[in-house]
C-alpha cells in the first residue's frame, strides 16, 4: 500500500482543462524531472536513496545508535534548519522515550540553554553537531558549549568518544575540528542540501537513536519513488499536486496549510513549512507555508480558514489508522448532555471532526488536497518524507525558481554578522 492523493475537494477550483493546459505547457519540463538525472554535481543526491544511505553507513549508523542507547541518557542534536527538522520530525511522531533527546543549536537565547544546561547534570550526555558547512552561528556557538561541557566533565578523550560530527567531508572545519580532536565523523552528503537530507547520515542517525526502524523508513521512501517515477504525469500524484498548487497560486490562493489532527505530526509540519519555505519563496513567488494542529487550531484559526480573506488552500493528512484507541466512559447520568457517545472511541471522534472540517472549509471556499496515510508508521513515514520532497522539487521547478538554493537567509545573517564583528 501507498499514500494517496485526494484532490477531489480542489475540483471546484480548478478545472480538468486547467491541469491538462498545465501538463502540455510543461511537457518537456515534467519528463526530465521525473527521470532525475543524478551525477554528483548536482543537488539532486537526495533522490539517489541508496547511495544517500548504503549498506555500510547504515550499519554504522545502528551500531553507533545502539552504543549511545545503551549507555546514553541524554542524546544532545546540535543543529538548525534542515540540519536538525528531519531528525525531529521523524522523531517527535514515532521516536520511542528510552533516551532523552533535546535540540540545541536552532535558537540564540540564554534562557533556553540553560534550561538545556541544566538537564544534562548527573546524566550520561552524547552530542551530535550537524552542520553542512560549520559556518552557521547558532549550531557553531552551542557546539562550542557543549563541547567544552563535555571535555570538562569527561575529559578529553572521553568527550570525544560522546561525540559525533556531522558535515561535509571534503575539508570543511567541522570535519578538520572532528579529526582533530577524535570525533565520530558522519558524512553530510555534499550533493544534498539540509531541507533535503532527512533520509541520509543526517536524519538516520539521530532517528535511529531514538529508536525508530530505519530501515523501515527508507523502504517507504523507494517503494514511493518507485511509483512516482514510472506514473505518466496525469495519473501522478505528485505531479499533480505540484500542478495543482501553481494553478491556484497564479489564480491569487497565496497561503498553504498542512491541517493534521495528529498533535504527534507537530514536528512534520514544522519540517514540511520549512521544505516548501526555503525551497519556493524567492523571486516574489510562491505559496506561504504553514500549518494547524486540529482540532486545537479549529478554535483559533478556524475562523479565519472558514471565513477570513480567500487566499488560502489546505493539504490535509489524514491517518486512516490513528494507531490508537481510548474509549469513552459510560455515565449513568446525562448531566453533561454527551451520553450519545457512551462506549465510542476517540478514534471516531476524531475521523468525524476531520470529515466535518473538510466539508466545512470546502463550503467556505478553501480548495482542499488530502494525503490519505494508511497508518503512522516508519514505513509511511519514509513514503510522506519522499512524497513531500519530490512534489517540493517539481512544484518550484513549475515555478520557474530554483529548489536548492536560499539567497534570503543570508540577509539577515550579513546583517547581523557586521553587528557582531563590529
Ligand atoms: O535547508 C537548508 O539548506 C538550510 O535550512 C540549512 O540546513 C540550514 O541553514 C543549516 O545549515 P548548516 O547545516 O550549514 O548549518
Amino acid at each position: 500500500m501507498t499514500i494517496k492523493l485526494d484532490y477531489v475537494n480542489t475540483v471546484p477550483f480548478v478545472s480538468d482543462q486547467e491541469i491538462n493546459d498545465v501538463l502540455i505547457r510543461h511537457h518537456e519540463l515534467l519528463r526530465t524531472v521525473l527521470a532525475p538525472d543524478h551525477d554528483n554535481s548536482n543537488d539532486l543526491g537526495w533522490v539517489d536513496l541508496t547511495s544517500l544511505a548504503n549498506d555500510r553507513l547504515l550499519e554504522s549508523i545502528e551500531k553507533k545508535a545502539r552504543e549511545i542507547r545503551e549507555r546514553g541518557d541524554i542524546f544532545v542534536l546540535i543543529g538548525v534548519g534542515g540540519s536538525n527538522q528531519g531528525a525531529r520530525a521523524v522523531i517527535k511522531s514515532l521516536g520511542d522515550q528510552q533516551i532523552e533527546i533535546l535540540y540545541v543549536g536552532n535558537n540564540l537565547s540564554p534562557r533556553y540553554l540553560q534550561t538545556i544546561m541544566a538537564k544534562l547534570a548527573g546524566k550520561s550526555v552524547y552530542v551530535n553537531i550537524i552542520a553542512k558547512n560549520f559556518a552557521t552561528l547558532e549550531p557553531g556557538i552551542t557546539f562550542r558549549v557543549l563541547r567544552q561541557y563535555l571535555e570538562e566533565r569527561y575529559g578529553r578523550e572521553e568527550a570525544a568518544q560522546r561525540i559525533i560530527a556531522t558535515g561535509s567531508l571534503n575539508g570543511s572545519s567541522l570535519e578538520e575540528l572532528g579529526k582533530k580532536k577524535g570525533y565520530t565523523l558522519m558524512p553530510f552528503p555534499l550533493d544534498v542540501g539540509g531541507r533535503y537530507s532527512v533520509l541520509s547520515a543526517v536524519g538516520l542517525l539521530p532517528i535511529a537513536i531514538a529508536g525508530v526502524e530505519i530501515h523501515e523508513l527508507l523502504r517507504g521512501a523507494k517503494d514511493i519513488k518507485q511509483v512516482i517515477h514510472s506514473q505518466s504525469p496525469e495519473k501522478n500524484d505528485a505531479v499533480i499536486y505540484a500542478v495543482i498548487r501553481n494553478i491556484l497560486l497564479a489564480k491569487g490562493y497565496r497561503l498553504e496549510i498542512l491541517a493534521h489532527f495528529e498533535p504527534a505530526l507537530a514536528y512534520f509540519a514544522k519540517w514540511w513549512v520549512q521544505l516548501f519555505g526555503e525551497t519556493e519563496g524567492k523571486e516574489g513567488k510562491g505559496l506561504y507555508p504553514t500549518s494547524c494542529s486540529f482540532t486545537e487550531d479549529l478554535h483559533s484559526l478556524g475562523q479565519y480558514i472558514q471565513e477570513g480573506q480567500r487566499l488560502l488552500l489546505e493539504t490535509f493528512i489524514n491517518l486512516e489508522d490513528q494507531g490508537e484507541t481510548f474509549r469513552i466512559p459510560v455515565e449513568d447520568t446525562d448531566i453533561d448532555g454527551f451520553n450519545y457517545l457512551n462506549n465510542l472511541d476517540f478514534a471516531y471522534l476524531n475521523k468525524n471532526a476531520y470529515e466535518a472540517t473538510v466539508q466545512a472549509h470546502v463550503d467556505g471556499g478553501v480548495p482542499c488536497f488530502i494525503v490519505n496515510v494508511p497508518e503512522l508508521t516508519p514505513y509511511y513515514m519514509g513514503q510522506l518524507l519522499y512524497f513531500f520532497e519530490y512534489a517540493c522539487y517539481l512544484s518550484a521547478s513549475l515555478l520557474g525558481v530554483n529548489p536548492f538554493n536560499q539567497p534570503g537567509v543570508e540577509a539577515y545573517k550579513e546583517k547581523m554578522f557586521a553587528k557582531l564583528k563590529g
